[in-house]
């Protein structure tokens, strides 16, 4: 018997046959090209979905029982140790100049709210010259191998849409000063989409729906391709982890870098005070002596709303998907075993399929399940995590929409906010109106600067300071 024809037995067996259905009517071509499609899936664990998630025969439902607020590293103005965070810088910047951090991009995922026609990181995101997030970080990376005199290994997660475009951006792009030999690329892994009965749908005769299978299928998708093998024989021991929308984070925080190995932790995370009760980010709580994330649609609104008698909020450490991972933790989580598994979540969409007929259907309304894992569920598995606080106004302010929130616009006036308060800082008098956004353009390379201090040394090196009336790009 032929390989295929083990493999469409086995779907037959596993009651997935469906996905077959036009087999008689595909080319030779299309038939390897879906059988490729057929051979990613894991039947088992479909089926073991589909048990939990899809057909309800275990109990559904984040537990959110015996949860505390989890501690967290304050920050100075906010009674922060400042002797433990200069310490922690001290820690971090050696680890970086021993070459012992690498950088982390996941960019797999599909940007539908933002529905821009590209990569994510292709979009021009800075308020004057337009710089695409894949530049912005590419100056970050360039900024910090200039101060800490090393090489830094850069490797971005793609997906199947998106990969061979990204690659070709960085080509033309000249990968933006850094050595291509520096920055590696890998697709994550997929997961096929089900109808509420839990069969596999296609989205063409020969297509199966497959989509990405979360920011959470990082770890493993950093095993199988190889790239955390490179990162250990380069002696990387820590993994600066970010998405590819939020050009404002500090990719390279030594502070925060000392934290984590300081304390020998496996995961650490940053934490912004909730902007108010109910805002849609993550919660870090600890439960039953674990870290844990809950996401806002998860957590009882008693808890969310709960404050303290002095009023400030009990649950306040909002979590904007920013970590610290050690290689030898994405090694064990990401090779799975039966005690550290990433579970998966279900994700109700319209999914484009075909009819009996083969022709297109467009669902009006979500006509099956995706399933995604999230990063963040990596951290009850990790010993010695710890939570930093940092500002936001200084490290996220993400590109998540086409308008309103988290939009362009919002991410453009708090890049220019940021700059803008940097050069008050420096003695500059840079108009601003009454919510600090700078009537003037402004926008500042990392290449120039990436904080209050750099700016301040930078500007004083200039021996010609350019005019601020009709706007600025350093
Ligand atoms: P989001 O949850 O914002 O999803 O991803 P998205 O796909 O970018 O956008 P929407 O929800 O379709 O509008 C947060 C980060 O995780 C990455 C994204 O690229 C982004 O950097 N991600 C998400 C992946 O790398 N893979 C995924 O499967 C999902």
């Amino acid at each position: 018997m032929k390989d295929h024809d083990v493999l469409m037995q086995s779907f037959q067996a596993a009651g997935q046959g469906q996905v077959f259905r036009f087999w008689t009517d595909l080319s030779a071509e299309q038939r390897t090209s879906l059988i490729e499609q057929a051979r990613e899936i894991d039947l088992a664990e479909v089926a073991r979905l589909n048990d939990s998630l899809v057909l309800g025969r275990q109990a559904a439902g984040v537990d959110v029982s015996g949860l505390e607020p989890a501690p967290c590293v304050a920050l100075p103005e906010h009674g922060g140790d400042t002797a433990l965070w200069a310490e922690a810088k001290l820690a971090g910047e050696k680890a970086l100049r021993q070459g012992k951090v690498a950088l982390f991009t996941v960019a797999g995922g599909q940007g539908t709210r933002l529905g821009y026609d590209g990569p994510k990181g292709t979009f021009p995101v800075t308020p004057v010259t337009r710089k695409p997030l894949f530049q912005v970080f590419a100056e970050k990376i360039l900024a910090a191998q200039r101060r800490y005199g090393c090489e830094l290994m850069w490797f971005i997660m793609t997906s199947h849409a998106n990969h061979a475009q990204t690659l070709a951006f960085f080509d033309k792009h000249r990968h933006f000063g850094l050595r291509p030999e520096q920055v590696h690329f890998f697709r994550q892994g997929r997961m096929p989409a089900v109808d509420f009965s839990g069969k596999i749908l296609l989205e063409g005769r020969d297509q199966i729906a497959l989509s990405p299978d979360g920011h959470g299928g990082s770890l493993r998708a950093l095993v199988r391709s190889g790239a955390i093998e490179r990162m250990e024989r380069a002696g990387v021991e820590v993994i600066s982890y970010f998405q590819v929308d939020n050009p404002l984070i500090r990719i390279i925080d030594p502070a925060f870098i000392g934290f984590h190995v300081r304390r020998g932790s496996e995961m650490s995370s940053r934490m912004v005070p909730k902007a108010f009760d109910k805002e849609k980010v993550g919660h870090f709580c600890i439960q039953r002596g674990k870290l844990v994330v809950i996401e806002y649609s998860d957590m009882p609104d008693e808890l969310a709303t709960l404050r303290h008698a002095a009023g400030e909020l009990v649950y306040n450490a909002g979590s904007i998907a920013i970590h610290l991972l050690s290689t030898a933790f994405v090694r064990r989580v990401g090779e799975g075993g039966a005690n550290v598994v990433l579970p998966f979540h279900r994700a109700d969409k319209k999914i484009p399929t075909i009819d009996d007929a083969g022709a297109p259907v467009k669902p009006a309304k979500p006509n099956g399940v995706k399933f995604e894992m999230f990063v963040f569920d990596a951290l009850p598995f990790a010993r010695n995590p710890v939570v930093v606080e940092t500002r936001r106004s200084e490290e996220f302010s993400p590109v998540k929409n086409a308008e309103g929130v988290d939009s362009p616009k919002t991410c453009s006036d708090d890049q220019m906010k940021l700059f803008a308060r940097w050069m008050h800082a420096a003695g500059l008098a840079v108009p601003v109106d009454d919510t600090g956004v700078p009537t003037i353009r402004i926008e500042i390379s990392p290449l120039f600067a990436v904080d209050e201090d750099s700016f301040a040394e930078s500007w004083a090196a200039l021996k010609v300071k350019p005019a601020l009336a009709d706007g600025l790009a350093l």
